[in-house]
């Protein structure tokens, strides 16, 4: 990396959290939303940046995918207004397009297209602004990592060794030398799975012990596991989160989580 480009300062935004991993389909957006609900519950202002531009599934998550935020124009800026959903200020590129419309923009207008998604949103007071990354390590998040102020970054890895082994890639490019992000933990998404009838049951079908593995090599803590529960996977898809869901290791999980995030950053 060349020359470190200059801060840009979000003054309504205290502090801001990344959730990301290596692989895709391991559960960000997933562990963005319930973390965004679980600091919420703890009485914080919470806002969340659904920053995967090709894939956003934030809007469905929260049941408002036909939401459309509105806007106002100050001087030569628009400025949105982020859509509220449990209490949570939510922003994302799937309110501008059309449900099943792809992006195929390349890499700096979807750099370009999240800058503006954090820069011109009418954010309202916020303590802790979450952003749901995309997978990887492209563009959109090298661009936010480089734009902004972090407070920290959760890496979300699943047990399998190919997860690990892109969790430890992701985990790399966030602390190197030029970026230096704070890691603020490793979760473990699908840890283990529980059937329905038998909540005190734990089958590791994946592995055991991956996440903290990660934590221990990268010197962060392991801040949550959260089981294989189908009804979470279902939750997704009516539009609720994980504190809809009557499964207790899952709520107890992200309130883990958030207590870790909150102590770590008070
Ligand atoms: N612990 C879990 N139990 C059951 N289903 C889960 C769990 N975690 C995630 N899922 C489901 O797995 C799918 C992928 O999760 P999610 O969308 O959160 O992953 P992601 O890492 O954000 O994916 P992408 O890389 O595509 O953005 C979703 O359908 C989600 O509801
Ligand atoms: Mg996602």
């Amino acid at each position: 990396m060349n020359q470190p480009i200059p801060k840009t300062e979000l003054p309504q935004i205290k502090h801001i959290i990344a959730v990301a991993s290596g692989k895709g389909g391991v559960g960000k957006s997933t562990v963005a939303s319930g973390l965004a609900v679980a600091l919420a519950r703890n009485g914080f202002k919470v806002g969340l940046v659904d920053a995967d531009i090709y894939g956003p599934s934030i809007p469905r998550m929260f049941g408002i995918e036909d939401a459309r935020p509105e806007v106002t124009t100050n001087g030569n800026t628009d400025l949105m207004f982020p859509i509220e959903k449990f209490g949570i200020q939510i922003m994302s590129i799937g309110f501008f397009v059309d449900k099943g419309q792809s992006l195929i923009w390349r890499g700096p207008m979807a750099a370009n297209a999240i800058t503006q998604l954090i820069e011109n949103t009418n954010w309202n007071g916020i303590d802790y602004l979450v952003i749901d990354f995309p997978p990887g390590t492209g563009d959109i998040q090298l661009t936010i990592l480089q734009k902004y102020n972090l407070t920290g970054a959760v890496v979300v890895t699943t047990p399998q060794e190919i997860a690990l082994n892109d969790a430890r890639k992701a985990t790399a490019m966030l602390t190197n030398n030029d970026l230096k992000v704070p890691l603020l933990g490793i979760v473990e998404n699908m840890a283990w799975f529980t059937p329905a009838p038998h909540p005190d049951e734990k089958y590791f079908i994946f592995g055991q012990g991956g996440g903290q593995t990660i934590a221990d090599e990268f010197g962060t803590r392991l801040i949550g596991q959260i089981p294989l529960v189908m009804e979470l996977g279902e939750a997704a898809e009516k539009g609720q989160t994980a504190f809809h869901v009557i499964n207790h290791a899952v709520v107890s999980a992200f309130e883990t989580m958030a207590s870790a995030i909150a102590e770590q950053t008070a």
